[in-house]
């Protein structure tokens, strides 16, 4: 049920350095379908940094990081909420939102990082290692979150582990960003084996090649990264993290060590950078399209559904994450 044709239209300005003329028109009838349906079912989209730019920038009320998505989660002022993320994503909105529809377009939208680790996992490492709290990335199933003492995103994650004031934690699922916060604090920190796929792909030879073909470019690196090559960046933090230093820093040229989308996201608000691009993409955050947003929004599909007992666990834990 478009509204007016001319509504997708006048979206083509914001969009128009990322997204090609020829490519524009297959995208106008989703995005007013998907606009006139918000409306009829008083819903909002959250989409995380890594959505294409005509779902975030086009159908997208609330954008950012985990942890962004997370925290507005909490404040969202509609019956249905749809995730234009991962599986972890919804689950942390429906957790924070028990009441209200949750959807995800995509089931299958999942995460090697939450793959990485069961529920079983967790209770071995606390049998292994008695009274070390477990800080768990909130890139985890709820399962896994309801085992853990508390969340942290790659946005918190140092603050979080410091706030425990403990001499040693657990941290999981990922060993690059365990590695990379032991690198920042005195707290002993014990890993996991998990690793994204996506960010695990860097090298730090990339970031030479890109320094010798871009000389005086600025490196930007996600914290799932290898140490190495957070080494060699000049700055890491979350994806909000990186798009603020665009905003601050305003680099004559700058390249992102994260997932493709996220260059043309934060390209839209600064024209004045020049962004260069040897990104990675994640098959799980491209499984989220206008079409199945649409589909979500029509069908009412698909439900993100927790098991009551482990959502009240899992839910301490995130809120411990957002009260520190
Ligand atoms: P952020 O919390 O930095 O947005 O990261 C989420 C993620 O999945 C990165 O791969
Ligand atoms: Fe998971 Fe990596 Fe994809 Fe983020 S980019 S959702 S951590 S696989």
């Amino acid at each position: 049920m478009p509204t007016s044709p001319s509504t997708a239209a006048s979206l083509y300005d914001r969009v128009r350095r990322v997204i090609p003329p020829i490519e524009w028109p297959a995208f106008t009838d989703d995005i007013d379908a998907i606009l006139a349906l918000k409306r009829e079912r008083n819903a909002v989209i959250l989409a995380h940094n890594y959505q294409t730019p005509e779902i975030f920038h086009c159908v997208a009320d609330i954008v950012g990081d985990s942890l962004a998505l997370a925290r507005k989660a909490m404040s969202v002022d509609a019956d249905v909420i749809v995730l234009a993320g991962v599986h972890f994503m919804a689950e942390t909105a429906k957790l924070l939102n028990p009441g209200k529809t949750v959807l995800i377009p995509d089931l299958a939208a999942g995460c090697s990082l939450a793959d990485s680790i069961t529920a079983a996992d967790v209770r071995l490492m606390r049998q292994r290692y008695p009274a070390v709290p477990v800080v768990t990335y909130v890139n985890t199933s709820a399962a896994v979150k309801a085992e853990s003492d508390i969340c942290c995103t790659s946005g918190n994650a140092l603050q979080v582990v410091e706030s425990l004031g403990a001499p040693r934690v657990i941290m999981l699922p990922d060993e690059y960003l365990a590695k990379n916060i032991a690198a920042q604090t005195k707290v002993e920190i014990i890993a996991w084996k998990g690793h994204c796929e996506v960010h695990e792909r860097f090298s730090p030879a990339d970031i030479r090649e890109l320094r010798e073909a871009h000389p005086g470019v600025t490196v930007l690196a996600h914290p799932e990264c290898p140490p190495e090559v957070v080494a060699e960046a000049d700055f890491a933090g979350s994806t909000a993290a990186m798009s603020d230093y665009v905003g601050r820093h305003k680099p004559a040229r700058v390249v992102l060590m994260t997932e493709c989308s996220m260059s043309d996201n934060v390209a839209v608000e600064h024209p004045e950078v020049d962004f260069v691009r040897p990104c990675n993409l994640c098959p799980h955050m491209k499984r989220i399209t206008l079409a199945n947003i649409r589909a979500a929004l029509e069908e009412n599909r698909h439900i993100v559904t927790i098991d009551p007992d482990v959502a009240e666990r899992a839910r301490h834990t995130v809120e411990r994450m957002l009260a520190v």
